[in-house]
């Protein structure tokens, strides 16, 4: 789009797109390959020979995805009929009509990062898609259900933090709600650290109690607009009609104990009254790495409620309960798997573009979020939100994300630079956090 900086990509040699791109891509690919060997007998015992077969056609191809993105080979169509195949596709004639030297054709070290790391996870879907009777197995499900585990006393603090704190809610003054709010938004964000595609696939779960580090982790927070999240639902709260909506959505990133924690605050919503429903997106193939899928939803509910603790078990029947009375809304959309930008979402996705207008405030967890709020650019740090989101406004919204891509924006002068000098890699460790708001204030 005329007028925006150039997109992040493995040519800045040294830059955290080029190591990816380098070093933990193929790490993440040869986790993949190794987790289907794994389960070898698995496969035997379900499918027999035909079983075999299928893991050893999709450890080759994804042996050749390896090979090609190691040797920069110019990336190649899709040739698998799946939904999103025409649009992949056409995206990828948009990528090489911009590159007009020689006949270039998009490479991986070339291309845009984002471009080329949804790529990449669109690839393994395609090489297990290709492997019947095996194409229903999500390579990252294991790491997922680890990061869950793991993550077990936290998670036990965490909700029976949440069931005290139902049972004294009616009694909270304003000042008091707000604290809570605060708390739990906190605990979200802090959450996104528990992503395990910045990991290599490795275990990156939450093993103390993160209740009580939320103190102490404030002045890592950059950009901190809790406040307009809790004027604008308070507002809603008190001038809403009898029976009327006040909606959240929330874009969701990782399962495992992130996802626990954007649970625990939606459920903080609706017995606050903040809001009466909140609808909730997640990913329709496996995505880097710990991304949710409707899969990792509903067994992460079921586990919690089949757990031997009691304030776990009471949150997994609650939370199923809110989602048969509809009051929680879960959708998926194949849009948030494909490598587009938010600022185009009206175009290639009206209908999703539509859904979101109806939310009073949206929720975009994570890193991979922001990237594709802001486009993935090399932005001025200091350049306003509301300018490198490009037109793409479906409703007031937040983004509540760990930084672990070299984009950030809406920064004070000189914020950037201070935190560059002490900590050259500030944008990528996932150590920093915000919360940036854009809509009416
Ligand atoms: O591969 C690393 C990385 O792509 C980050 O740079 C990226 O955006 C992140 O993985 C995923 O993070 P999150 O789960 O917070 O979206
Ligand atoms: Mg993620």
């Amino acid at each position: 789009m005329a007028g925006s900086p150039a997109s992040l990509s493995g040519q800045d040699v040294g830059s955290f797109a080029y190591l990816t791109i380098k070093d933990r891509i193929p790490q993440i690919l040869t986790k993949a390959i190794d987790t289907l060997h794994r389960h070898k007998n698995e496969f035997f015992e379900k499918h027999g020979e035909k079983g075999t077969e299928a893991e050893k056609k999709a450890i080759s191809l994804l042996s050749k995805l390896r090979n090609e993105l190691q040797t920069d080979k110019p990336i190649i169509p899709f040739v698998e009929k799946f939904v999103d195949t025409d649009i992949w596709n056409q995206y990828l004639e948009y990528q090489q009509s911009l590159i007009n030297e020689n006949d270039g054709k998009p490479r991986w070290f070339y291309s845009p990062w984002l471009f080329v790391e949804c790529y990449m996870y669109r690839r393994i879907h395609e090489a297990i898609i290709q492997s019947p009777p095996i194409d229903d197995f999500d390579v990252f499900k294991e790491s997922k259900e680890q990061n869950f585990f793991e993550s077990q006393e936290s998670l036990i603090a965490l909700c029976t933090h949440l069931q005290e704190l139902r049972t004294t809610i009616e009694d909270l003054d304003e000042n008091q709600l707000k604290d809570e709010f605060f708390k739990l938004l906190q605990i979200s964000l802090w959450g996104n650290k528990c992503d395990l595609s910045l990991s290599g696939g490795e275990t990156s779960s939450q093993r103390t109690n993160i209740i009580n580090s939320v103190e102490e982790l404030k002045p890592f927070i950059l950009v901190n607009d809790m406040e307009h999240l809790w004027s604008l639902l308070n507002n809603c709260k008190k001038t809403r009609e009898k029976a009327s909506v006040t909606r959240v959505d929330v874009v969701l990133d990782n399962s495992g104990f992130e996802l626990v924690t954007d649970l625990v605050l939606a459920d903080f919503l609706l017995c606050s009254q903040l809001a009466t429903e909140i609808h909730f997106y997640g990913k329709t193939i496996p995505w880097f790495v710990s991304d949710t899928t409707v899969h990792d939803f509903n067994w992460l509910i079921e586990q919690m409620k089949g757990s031997n603790h009691k304030w776990m078990s009471k949150c997994g029947a609650d939370w199923e309960n809110s989602i048969k009375m509809g009051r929680w809304v879960y959708h998926d959309h194949i849009f948030w798997t494909l490598p587009h930008e938010f600022c185009v979402m009206s175009q290639v996705a009206p209908d999703l573009y539509a859904e979101l207008q109806k939310a009073h405030l949206i929720l975009f967890k994570g890193d991979l979020n922001y990237r594709k709020l802001t486009g993935d650019r090399k932005w001025a740090c200091t350049i306003p939100f509301r300018q490198a989101l490009r037109g793409f406004h479906p409703a007031p919204l937040c983004s509540v994300r760990t930084l672990k891509a070299e984009v950030q924006v809406g920064l004070q002068p000189g914020q950037a630079e201070q935190l560059a000098a002490s900590e050259p890699n500030w944008m990528t460790t996932g150590k920093y956090g915000i919360f940036q708001f854009d809509g009416p204030l």
